[in-house]
């Protein structure tokens, strides 16, 4: 057995999920734009998922646009707003390569981006927000949930902001979406991007919430599907299964949300009784499931080496970025010396962990930390 603690890398697909998915695999494949009675399964399928999930997030049905992932949401959103005339585009300096990249992108085609400071536990300053709106800003982009540090930005507040300035804001949910709740009217949100992988739902299915009246240009053309917006035919078993997934997360969200807390809390206690171990992130204001520790002397890749010697499962860093041994951007961006944010170790616990894994964990961890921190010449107690 081993124990997985990089849910927010991704989650093994729940076996409802799969067991909702299997028939649109097979008997009922019709193409949802054809007319005949196969095909009107899928798109009465597609219709029940946009429905389940529309609830979940206070949206209308209309409002939700079905896309391959987290990914192309945030492309989707940044791409789809700008324009010659309103050219420039507020985000974080912590957010996810899939909105960074995209901002990088955009200004080598003349495009104007501005990238926020955060504090130390990784919060925009929101006067510093308001400061940066021009007359040519039209989109704010800011994560809900931080995917290395789980720091929970205010988005409550950036919201009234931009509806004030007549700005669009755009948040990525995909580390919150499914796990603290999300309503996007009372939040004042135009746009969000959410995942199915992160919820124990299927790789290569996402969303991007659209509110009404919102005017986006499509990244994908094509035959129309999903309402103009993102062409190509729909993905309808991983919609379905997408669909499914809300469906359990808004049914144990509040269960879990308490079972993650209390381990997540235990064993942060845990790590920070290791001499010279430091949090990364804050202590309130953080996802229930996410774990950030930097180990002065030790590297995290060998760190994350040595713990899957021993079936544990976890990351340095993001998983996206982890091939590359660049220290990383979150936690330079909180201002850790590159040294030591390459000593980090990031846990995100999910519906499989139980009290025997945390107890593993414990047992094992301050071995290998010692182990590591003998080896390294470097390393003064
Ligand atoms: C905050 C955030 N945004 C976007 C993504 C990309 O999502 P996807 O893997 O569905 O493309 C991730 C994935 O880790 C993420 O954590």
């Amino acid at each position: 057995m081993y124990s997985y603690f990089d849910n927010a890398a991704t989650t093994p697909v729940d076996k409802d999920v799969l067991k909702a998915m299997l028939p649109y695999f097979t008997s009922s494949f019709g193409n949802p734009s054809s007319l005949y009675s196969i095909s009107l399964e899928s798109k009465k399928a597609i219709d029940n998922s946009r429905n389940k999930i529309s609830q979940f997030l206070n949206a209308s049905k209309d409002e939700i646009i079905f896309t391959s992932g987290g990914t192309e949401s945030d492309n989707l959103a940044l791409r789809g707003s700008i324009s010659k005339q309103k050219n420039h585009i507020i985000t974080s300096s912590i957010e996810h390569p899939a909105v960074l990249s995209t901002c990088k992108d955009l200004e080598k085609s003349g495009y104007f981006v501005t990238y926020l400071k955060v504090d130390s536990e990784g919060f925009i300053d929101l006067n510093q927000l308001e400061n940066s709106i021009t007359e040519k800003t039209a989109l704010v982009s800011i994560m809900h949930a931080n995917n290395e540090i789980g720091t929970i930005e205010p988005i409550e507040e950036i919201g009234p902001i931009c509806r004030k300035n007549n700005i669009l804001f755009h948040t990525d949910a995909v580390q919150s979406f499914g796990k603290i709740p999300i309503d996007v009217k009372k939040m004042n949100i135009d746009l969000l991007s959410a995942s199915s992988h992160k919820i124990y739902g299927p790789k290569g299915i996402g969303l991007l919430y659209v509110r009404k009246g919102v005017m986006l240009n499509p990244i994908i053309t094509g035959g129309g599907q999903e309402f103009g917006i993102r062409s190509g035919t729909e993905n309808v078993p991983g919609i379905v299964g997408f669909g499914k997934a809300v469906e359990l997360a808004s049914k144990n969200m509040n269960k879990e949300n308490k079972k993650l807390l209390s381990l997540r809390n235990r064993l942060i206690s845990f790590f920070m009784k290791i001499p010279h171990t430091r949090l990364n992130g804050p202590m309130k204001k953080r996802l229930p499931n996410n774990i950030n520790v930097c180990f002065d002397g030790v590297e995290g890749e060998a760190l994350v080496m040595l713990l899957d010697n021993e079936r544990i499962f976890a990351s340095t860093g993001s998983a996206c970025s982890t091939r590359n041994l660049n220290p990383s951007h979150v936690l330079k961006a909180i201002g850790l010396k590159p040294e030591d944010s390459h000593g980090s170790l990031r846990l995100s616990l999910g519906n499989s962990n139980t009290t025997k894994d945390i107890e593993k964990l414990e047992k094992t961890l301050p071995i290998i930390v010692e182990k590591l921190r003998r080896m390294n010449p470097l390393y003064e107690k």
